[in-house]
């Protein structure tokens, strides 16, 4: 899962997948990276936490950090939240990335290219907003990988 800070969507989509792939029983793992190191470390932001524990779902734990090129070669899929994310992943590696690089929404509405908003700058309901999107093309994605690929 990747987005810009690793501090927002992305621990929000790693947190979701995780919990979905587990209630489901599934030999997947899944992790999360920000094209930048800006926040390097950190934990995910208070609100991101509190938007997925209002969801049982607990992301407190999970740390920042920056994508490397040996993201691309170990994961099989890269699922980027907007569409800056997927130009950056692609510009990193790309023949590493040409076969697995997606854009989280298009699970849920193919070929659109629409962006998990950047709710960085907004107040708690952009939050729950992205929460509810990542929530359905979550679902979506584990379909599409347990269905096509
Ligand atoms: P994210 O959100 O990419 O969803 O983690 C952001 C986090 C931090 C910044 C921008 C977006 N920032 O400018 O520091």
């Amino acid at each position: 899962m990747v987005c810009l800070g690793n501090i927002c969507r992305s621990p929000l989509a790693e947190g979701i997948a995780r919990h979905k792939i587990k209630l489901r029983d599934l030999p997947w793992t899944v992790d999360s990276v920000g094209t930048s190191g800006w926040h390097q470390g950190e934990g995910p932001d208070k609100r991101s936490v509190k938007a997925a524990k209002d969801n049982h779902i607990d992301i407190s734990n999970l740390r920042a950090r920056q994508i490397q090129l040996d993201d691309l070669r170990i994961f099989d899929a890269l699922i980027t939240m907007d569409a800056q994310n997927y130009q950056d992943v692609k510009r990193l590696g790309p023949d590493l990335a040409s076969d697995k690089l997606f854009m989280m929404t298009n699970f849920l509405y193919p070929n659109q290219n629409k962006p998990v908003p950047d709710p960085y700058y907004g107040d708690m309901d952009g939050f729950y907003e992205v929460f509810d999107l990542l929530d359905a093309s979550v679902d979506a994605m584990i379909d599409y990988f347990l269905e096509e690929h």
